[in-house]
């Protein structure tokens, strides 16, 4: 799909909601002033400090790849900052079958305080989500501050993440040892060379990565000027044919006598890169600990240590949020474990996923219906639970006991969990 996002006109109907009210809606210009005051409002919105004249060029550039969207209130003491933001791009989105999925990704929603719980955001997601539609992407997705304000637009988790702590001195690994070499290289040989291929590699075999690249693949290493830059060290797996296939950057943390290996992200493309890059961090001399942070809620290396519990989550939320604005073609996009038919009743109070929906997962084919066919299964829910289901990581029977879907067949729960569910646990590796 080739369309130039960032020169996407803004929404007319938002932008006349926001002029009523003396506000002005506007697609930023790709001009250093405009795209300065907008960074600064995005920066203030996230309540992050001022940044250093490194991180504005970064950001500058990064900028140019989106399309930044603000609002500004020409009665402002300042009436050049935006009081409210939001950018968006088109990334892929890896679904169940390793195919990918354009993805109408959102990023930097922020509304200033002194003009907040006013409706705005609510301006500026209708606005994302029609602008995408109209242009036939069929889902929408983001990474969010609090799990309480996008379910109203539809949004849903469709991939959790987990933070882990091995102690290393019980885990003692016991899965394979790959034939090939992990070396320690400098985090240049992994960011312009290899780097690249591994990550473009590694998310076609797990659904919920995007596809990344520019600010948010070189961030992974640290910015120049943040600690981070100088604090990463970064060791790289080899096939036994020498092809790298896989990272993992992490910095070393001293606490009193001990060490902690902080791990900021492991890349494996294939399962010998994921098992020799863990083999290689547990095994480490003078550590006691790895702790790493938004990985999969399921690992291997739990069945690849000799005692389970050296290796415990920490933590486990919401992480990649899906919203599901062309049923039809994202259905059709991904594959189904079982075959099956089944129709959805969808409502949706912005009628982008409205209907009632037959799925042939044997087929992989979707149509829109009035009745349901005779020995079709049958389910009811909001946009909200499509969304949750979709990547094949939530059960459906879970949802129907929570008394979020309704089962309006006899069966329809499991025949659908069957069809439905990944094998791959849906994770997403980075912040967006
Ligand atoms: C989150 C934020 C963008 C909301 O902006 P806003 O203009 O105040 O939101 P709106 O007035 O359009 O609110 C729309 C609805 O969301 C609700 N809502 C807004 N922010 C919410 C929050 N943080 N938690 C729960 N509900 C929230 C409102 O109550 C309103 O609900 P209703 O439609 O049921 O009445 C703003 O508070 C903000 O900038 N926060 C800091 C930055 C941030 O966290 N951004 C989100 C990044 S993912």
């Amino acid at each position: 799909m080739t369309i130039e996002v960032p020169h996407v006109p803004i929404d007319p109907t938002s932008a006349a909601n926001l002029a009523n009210r003396g506000l002005r809606f506007d697609v930023v210009a790709a001009e250093p002033e405009a795209v300065e005051a907008f960074q600064y409002a995005v920066a203030r919105g996230f309540l992050d400090s001022r940044e250093s004249a490194d991180e504005k060029q970064l950001r500058y550039d990064r900028s140019l790849e989106r399309r930044n969207s603000a609002v500004r209130d020409e009665s402002n003491a300042d009436p050049l900052i935006p009081i409210a933001t939001i950018s968006s791009w088109i990334s892929d989105l890896t679904v169940p079958g390793g195919r990918s999925i354009p993805a109408w990704s959102i990023t930097s929603v922020s509304v200033a305080p002194t003009h907040r719980r006013r409706g705005i955001a609510r301006d500026l997601l209708g606005a994302e989500l029609r602008t995408a539609a109209s242009l036939g992407v069929p889902v929408a997705i983001l990474t969010v501050s609090e799990a309480t304000i996008y379910g109203r637009f539809g949004f849903a988790p469709s991939a959790m993440s987990a933070d882990w702590t091995i102690d290393t001195t019980r885990a003692k690994w016991t899965g394979p040892t790959p034939g090939g070499r992990v070396h320690l290289v400098s985090s240049e040989a992994v960011r312009d060379g290899s780097g690249r291929d591994i990550v473009e590699a590694a998310r076609l075999l797990t659904p919920g990565q995007v596809e990344y690249d520019g600010h948010l693949f070189e961030r992974q290493f640290g910015l120049p000027g943040k600690p981070e830059f100088d604090a990463y060290r970064v060791a790289r797996y080899d096939d036994e044919a020498g092809v790298p296939q896989g990272f993992v950057i992490y910095k070393n943390v001293r606490l009193s006598d001990t060490w902690t290996v902080e791990v900021q992200n492991l890349v494996a493309a294939t399962d010998d890169a994921y098992s020799a890059l863990w083999r290689y961090l547990f095994e480490l001399d003078l550590v006691r600990k790895v702790t790493a942070n938004l990985r999969p809620i399921v690992e291997p290396f739990q069945w690849q240590i000799q005692d389970a519990r050296g290796a415990r989550k920490t933590g486990e939320r919401d992480h990649l949020w899906t919203r599901i604005l062309d049923v039809k073609a994202a259905l059709e996009a991904r594959s189904f474990g079982a075959a099956g038919t089944f129709v959805l009743d969808i409502t949706d109070d912005l009628g982008f996923a409205e209907g009632s929906w037959l799925l042939d997962a044997g087929t992989g084919t979707v149509q829109k219906v009035d009745a349901v066919p005779v020995g079709a299964h049958h389910l009811a829910m909001s946009a909200n639970e499509l969304a949750a289901i979709y990547l094949g990581g939530t059960s459906i029977t879970t949802l129907v006991r929570a008394g979020r879907i309704r089962e309006l067949s006899d069966g329809a729960a499991a025949a659908a969990d069957a069809s439905f569910r990944s094998p791959v646990t849906p994770w997403l590796s980075i912040w967006f």
